[in-house]
């Protein structure tokens, strides 16, 4: 299996952030995580890319155990993560900021500049390549932190609440650079998303995490239809139509 988290549990104290999780993604794919606030789903995110060790159970890609690997290792395995609060060097360019993620596979800075130059010409960054990072919207922010996990040539990609924050214009935008991604670069996406138009469209399997555990998995149209999905998660009043 390409992907795989068995029996993943963490806890705070008295609090189950994730509880014995098990799932399965395949390569190539475009796979969902949603649930209500705090649910857990940012806590499995940390856990897999190796920012939080898990109290039992493991994680296993293409064959290998990340299980307690730092964070800079798991990357290195092909698997690069961007936050929920993007947190960009405020005092690097756009340029310089991607290449830090270049650096995960190149030792050199030419290397690294030439590969942050494609990322960026995929990305299309290139015209705000000097900018300050501080001078970006919120759009071009996101599309920063996508563009440095993309310079560490992941196989596997998980993106955090990408979308937050942004107008539907710019939820647009970002949806075809994300089937871009999946599609040209062949990257397997791992999406936690609380903006439903985007796990609707692109997600082939999604993950519904509630109170640290998965209620339920399936089709887009298989959650819709959950009663314990609308029950936990989406309310009553969900009109799945509008997402087709
Ligand atoms: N370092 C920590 N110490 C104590 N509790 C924590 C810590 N990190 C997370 N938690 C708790 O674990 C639970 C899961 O948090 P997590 O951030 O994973 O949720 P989430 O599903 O990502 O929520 P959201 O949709 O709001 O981002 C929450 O109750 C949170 O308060
Ligand atoms: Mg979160």
């Amino acid at each position: 299996m390409f992907f795989e988290v068995e029996g993943i549990t963490k806890t705070y104290g008295g609090l189950t952030a994730n509880n014995n999780i098990n799932l399965k993604i395949e390569q190539g794919s475009i796979a969902g995580l949603i649930g209500p606030n705090g649910a857990g789903k940012s806590t499995l995110f940390k856990i897999i890319s190796g920012f939080i060790v898990p109290d039992r159970g493991s994680v296993r890609f293409k064959g290998k155990s990340l299980t307690r690997l730092s964070p800079h290792v798991i990357c290195n395995c092909g698997i690069a993560c961007t936050f929920q609060d993007v947190k960009n060097f405020p005092q690097l360019d756009v340029f310089e900021t991607i290449q830090v993620g270049a650096y995960c596979r190149h030792t050199f800075k030419r290397q690294a500049a030439s590969r942050a130059r494609e990322v960026m010409i995929f990305l299309d960054l290139i015209d705000q390549k000097d900018q300050k990072i501080v001078k970006l919207n919120m759009l071009d922010r996101k599309k920063v932190a996508l563009a440095a996990a993309l310079a560490t040539d992941p196989d596997l990609l998980l993106l955090d609440e990408l979308f937050a924050g942004c107008t539907p214009t710019e939820v647009s935008s970002l949806l075809l650079t994300l089937k871009k991604i999946n599609q040209e670069l062949g990257i397997t996406l791992f999406i936690i998303e609380h903006v439903l138009k985007v796990i609707m469209s692109t997600c082939q399997l999604v993950f519904v995490l509630d109170d640290g555990t998965v209620i339920e998995s399936g089709t887009p149209e298989q959650i819709c239809m959950s009663k314990k999905v609308i029950s936990a998660y989406l309310g009553e009043d969900y009109d799945a139509s509008q997402h087709q």
